[in-house]
């Protein structure tokens, strides 16, 4: 059954020109139930005619009428403009007559430098006829922007967080390069000190040379036979030094690759990666690499055993990824405490790329296991872990919108599963 709300002619006889609601009694029609409920609600309504005259206000539209004029105190409103001359526009009532409705808020101005904030809805009820609610937003309005000034404080707050927790990251990777510097610096000294030794025996080797042209010119000049050449070339050992100056030089060639790689690898790592860094990179070359670097803490205690999948190329930041690698090699070589095995795995599962770290070293304790994500929990003597390793880890992987996972069974070991998106989500 269709409601309609008749809208009787202004009398004006009503105090301010408001018709009063008719009391509700048994049997009243459903005009009058509806009537009574919109006299009831707290929102401020009004039926008018095209001329703007009033037909109808609810007691709500009277506190209205106070709120945007209080200096005019009980004042006939029958017209909408005697609620305020700006509550409705032309334009409003054009766009409402055209289209059957218009929603907006309005800013009345009510003296003293204040304003209030309204959300007015008017509806075309019939050819000639109006309905308008006005709620009152200003407090929600005031409310709101508070919000937004909040809002903007907690963002900036949120982004000075973000610089902070890259300089954490940041300040953590070249603290786990400084404690690394002796094993590194070893590394170094390793082939530095072969090719060395090197470089003098082939100095030796050049003088050695050099005396042999010089005999072979002499010879040649007393017009000597091949028994002369054939002694020098015994008496300088010749022979032996063209098999050696090639194993020299390329064992030397190779001590040089090495320290290349090391400093480039280092490099690699200590680089402040940009978000403008992601790129798609070779995992297994980041996690040879890595091995590279930590490769002294490891050797006297560790096999390692690669069994690296067919991979593609892993959007990333490769630095960022490599200080994950590092962190979780770390803790699984001080997790073995005389001899034992690292498996480093990797593969693809679910469209994802998985790294799987493992250990046969101490194992994590089920109570401890929960906590071993949390940013500064450390199980390690003091001064030798900060227990940042895996929490920097776990925020890096997540910002690759990846998972990393531990499990570990005391006194068995320990893997650390790193699942990694190929693409980023756009
Ligand atoms: N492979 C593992 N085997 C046994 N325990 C582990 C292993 N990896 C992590 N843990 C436990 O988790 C804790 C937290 O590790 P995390 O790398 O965050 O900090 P840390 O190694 O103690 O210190 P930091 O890495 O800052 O030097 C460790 O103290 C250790 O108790
Ligand atoms: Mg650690």
């Amino acid at each position: 059954m269709p409601i309609a709300i008749a809208c009787p002619a202004p009398t004006g006889a009503a105090k301010g020109g408001v018709r009063a609601a008719p009391a509700l009694d048994a049997g009243d029609t459903m005009e009058a139930t509806l009537r009574a409920l919109v006299d009831a609600t707290p929102t401020a309504t009004l039926l008018f005619d095209a001329g703007q005259r009033v037909h109808y206000a609810n007691p709500a539209a009277r506190v209205l009428a106070r709120l945007c004029a209080p200096e005019k105190g009980d004042r006939p409103l029958e017209r909408v403009a005697d609620w305020h001359p700006e509550l409705l526009s032309t334009g409003a009532l054009h766009l409402c007559s055209l289209h059957g409705s218009w929603s907006g808020e309005v800013i009345l101005g009510i003296g003293r430098g204040q304003h209030k904030i309204l959300l007015v809805h008017l509806s075309r009820i019939g050819p000639e006829r109006f309905g308008m609610t006005v709620r009152d937003i200003t407090q929600e309005s005031v409310r709101e922007s508070e919000l937004h000034a909040r809002n903007a404080e907690l963002e900036v707050a949120y982004e000075k967080l973000q610089g902070a927790q890259e300089q954490v990251m940041q300040s953590e990777k070249l603290a786990s390069i400084g404690q690394l510097a002796a094993g590194v610096a070893h590394e170094i000294n390793n082939p530095i000190g072969y090719v060395n030794s090197n470089l003098s025996t082939l100095q030796r080797y050049i003088s050695q040379l050099f005396s042999a042209i010089q005999s072979y010119e002499a010879a040649l000049a007393e017009g000597a036979g091949p028994a002369a050449t054939d002694a020098i070339r015994q008496k300088l050992d010749l022979d032996f030094l063209v098999a050696d100056v090639p194993q020299l030089l390329s064992e030397s060639r190779e001590g040089i690759d090495r320290v290349c790689k090391i400093v480039r690898d280092l490099k690699d790592f200590a680089r402040k990666e940009r978000s403008e860094d992601w790129v798609k990179a070779d995992i297994h070359r980041g996690l040879d690499s890595t091995l590279n670097i930590i490769w002294n803490e490891l050797k006297y205690k560790a096999q390692i055993v690669r069994t690296f999948g067919d991979l593609p190329p892993v959007e990333c930041l490769p630095s960022e990824l490599n200080q994950v690698f590092m962190n979780v090699l770390m803790n699984a070589g001080q997790a073995i405490k005389d001899q034992g095995i690292i498996t480093v795995t990797t593969s693809v599962a679910g469209g994802r790329v998985r790294i799987d770290i493992g250990d046969d070293g101490e194992g994590i304790p089920a109570d401890v296991l929960p906590r071993v994500f949390d940013p500064f929990f450390t199980t390690k003597p003091v001064g030798s872990g900060t227990g940042l390793g895996l929490a920097i880890s776990y925020g890096i992987v997540s910002k690759h919108h990846g998972t990393i996972d531990v499990s570990s069974t005391p006194g068995q070991g320990t893997l650390l599963r790193i699942e990694l998106p190929i693409e980023q989500p756009r």
